[in-house]
């Protein structure tokens, strides 16, 4: 879950790569380092433990010389503590050699005590300089030639790595090679860049190269080749990115995450951009689909995290618009089960970075077993995406934040017009029904902006006031179930109380024995137009932790008067469809967690122990 970079043109790299690490710290960042080949042929690096600003203070006292050769990294440990020793580069080949990694190499210990009985020695506890000894090693025995040691290398390793490497004989030269882990390519003029993220480079350049898996890349100022890990060509796929630099830049706001709270109501209009046509949900990148549409008999959604939440809404949908049977499967638990699936399941894959390992995986077990995938992702030339057989990307623009927030409406957002769209070839709802939830859709951005507009100080306020609370719970009922999941995660994640969700109904068969005065509790309330029966069956379990002395927050439409008796404080939302309602409940959760976070000087952006992306399984 690091982040790299890589830089080869005419200009100094320290800066570039500083940026470019800059926005990747969001992989990670209990560490960083860059490698600079000066203009004299010698490498020269600095590592530091702590965020890039401990690696900008390093560097202001010891200056490296200029270099236009470089590569840049930050870390979340996997193997070895966060210390400088661990940061990476990790060099080798008499210090001639820096390498860096994202990933694990999973026999680093059989190689590395293989190499220790050669007589080489280490200086970390990582599994990446295992593979930096490893390629000096090759390079010596084959008479320097970088790459061709570099496959060797990579032949050699098992696990996900993304590596990097430049060698001071070879300035102007950055070799990478991925196997499950990301790197992407920028093209600019007279210049080239690797990244984990276009996000490192969009600021040079918005022209890129996917890299495929098991590729090797060497980039000099002027090319870009790419082989196999056999040494064979291989033709890269271009992109445009989407977005410019200034997407990924804070902007005034005082965190990306309230950056991208504020960006709710975009990522869904966004999402929603050219897929409606007249009342009719037209979803270009699954043109000719229809056949795989109608022949499947189940759809499996498999996910991590937040993303999985928004699988857990999708199902509501999916199910009741589309009716084909859904099942919602925590990727990482998914493959480890022998899961009943084969041609006629659709495997729905949803995740904001299209990196995350667990979720990867899962896809990959799915294609194995002949099932089709269709990824739901948010980031152009990602793995995940790549790896699957149809592709709906949200268009929520970069979230940088590692507390999810618009990808999460954006992956709903995605989800409807899937079940729609669904719906449409298999002739489950009439062309009537499905305007109807088309206008419910597009109506979203708007009732989003509104709760921002005016409830978000008030939900701060409160936030604030709360922020001495160790313990807080969410309950909520059919698609509010996975709202109040949601809800009490990004508490967690960002302010690092307890906190817990609950589907409503199960409270009397256990989590109500939680409940004790002054207990605080929010609660998702269905609407009392839409649905009558559920709002009943929830103000009843309101009245149930009312009576106990909870201190209830209900999060309910605009109007219902049933819970403002039994209710300590009313977050409230506009009025919509069943399926919407609660989709816009979870903006004040989010707004609520940030709020209460940033009462308790939290870094909401940059949670401890947690990176956005999570590419280790
Ligand atoms: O990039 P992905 O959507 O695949 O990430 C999945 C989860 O790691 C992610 O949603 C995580 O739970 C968030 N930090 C939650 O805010």
């Amino acid at each position: 879950m690091c982040g790299i970079v890589g830089y080869v043109g005419p200009r100094q790299s320290e800066a570039i790569l500083i940026a470019g690490l800059a926005r990747l710290e969001y992989r990670g960042y209990d560490s960083a380092g860059i490698a600079v080949i000066d203009d004299g042929g010698h490498l020269g690096m600095r590592k530091k433990a702590g965020k890039l600003n401990a690696l900008r203070d390093d560097l202001k006292a010891h200056a490296l010389p200029d270099g236009t050769t470089g590569i840049g990294h930050t870390r979340w440990a996997t193997h070895g503590g966060p210390t400088d020793a661990n940061a990476h580069p990790h060099l080798a080949d008499d210090d001639r050699l820096a390498v860096i990694h994202n990933g694990i190499v999973e026999n680093y210990a059989s190689l590395k005590g293989d190499l220790i009985s050669k007589g080489y020695a280490f200086r970390s506890e990582t599994d990446t300089e295992v593979a930096a000894v490893l390629l000096g090693r090759e390079y010596r025995a084959n008479g320097g030639d970088l790459v061709e040691a570099f496959r060797t290398t990579v032949n050699r390793l098992e696990g996900a790595f993304t590596l990097l490497a430049v060698h001071q004989d070879h300035p102007g030269l950055v070799v990478g090679a991925r196997r499950n882990s990301p790197l992407v390519i920028g093209i600019g003029e007279g210049e080239n860049f690797l990244a984990s993220d276009v996000a490192a480079f969009v600021e040079h350049t918005r022209s890129a190269l996917a890299i495929g898996q098991d590729e090797i890349v060497a980039i000099t100022p002027s090319g870009v080749e790419v082989t196999d890990f056999a040494g064979n060509a291989v033709e890269v796929e271009p992109f445009e990115v989407t977005w410019d630099a200034t997407a990924a830049e804070k902007g005034g706001w005082p965190s990306f995450m309230a950056k991208e709270v504020s960006e709710e109501p975009e990522a869904v209009a966004n999402t929603l951009r050219g897929r409606i046509r007249d009342g009719a949900v037209a979803i270009p990148e699954l043109d000719g689909l229809d056949e795989l549409f109608r022949d499947i008999s189940r759809i499996v959604v498999i996910a991590a995290g937040t993303a999985a939440y928004a699988g857990m809404v999708g199902k509501y949908a999916l199910e009741q618009w589309a009716r084909v049977p859904v099942d919602v499967d925590l990727a990482h638990e998914f493959h480890y089960r022998d899961p009943v699936i084969g041609p006629d399941t659709l495997v729905v894959s949803i995740s904001q970075s299209g990196e995350t390992m667990d979720t990867l995986m899962a896809v990959k077990y799915a294609r194995e077993r002949g099932a089709k995938t269709l990824s739901i992702c948010n980031t152009q030339g990602a793995t995940i995406p790549r790896e699957s057989d149809a592709i709906v990307y949200t268009h929520a623009g970069p979230e940088v934040a590692v507390a999810s927030t618009k990808a999460f409406v954006a992956q709903i957002t995605a989800l409807y017009l899937l079940a729609l769209h669904i719906a449409s070839v298999r002739g489950t709802l009439s062309a009537t029904e499905i305007a109807q939830q088309v206008l419910e859709l597009e109506a979203l951005p708007a009732k989003i902006q509104h709760i921002l507009d005016t409830d978000q100080s008030r939900i701060e306020q409160f936030a604030h006031w709360m922020a001495d609370t160790r313990s807080v719970l969410f309950l909520g009922r059919h698609v509010g179930y996975p709202i109040a999941l949601e809800g009490a995660l990004k508490l967690k994640e960002i302010s690092y109380i307890h906190a817990e969700g609950f589907a409503a109904g199960e409270l009397k068969h256990g989590p109500i024995a939680l409940i004790e005065p002054g207990q605080p509790v929010f609660v998702i309330v269905p609407s009392p137009r839409e649905s009558a029966l559920l709002h009943s069956k929830v103000v009843s379990n309101i009245r149930e932790i009312h009576a106990r002395g909870a201190r209830v927050i209900a999060v309910a439409e605009e109007g219902d008067a049933a819970v403002l008796p039994i209710s300590d404080e009313v977050l409230h939302i506009p009025l919509a469809g069943p399926l919407f309602g609660p989709v816009l409940g979870v903006v004040p959760l989010h707004i609520f967690a940030m709020g209460l976070a940033t009462s308790k000087g939290l870094d909401v952006d940059q949670p401890r122990n947690l990176a956005k992306s999570v590419t280790v399984e």
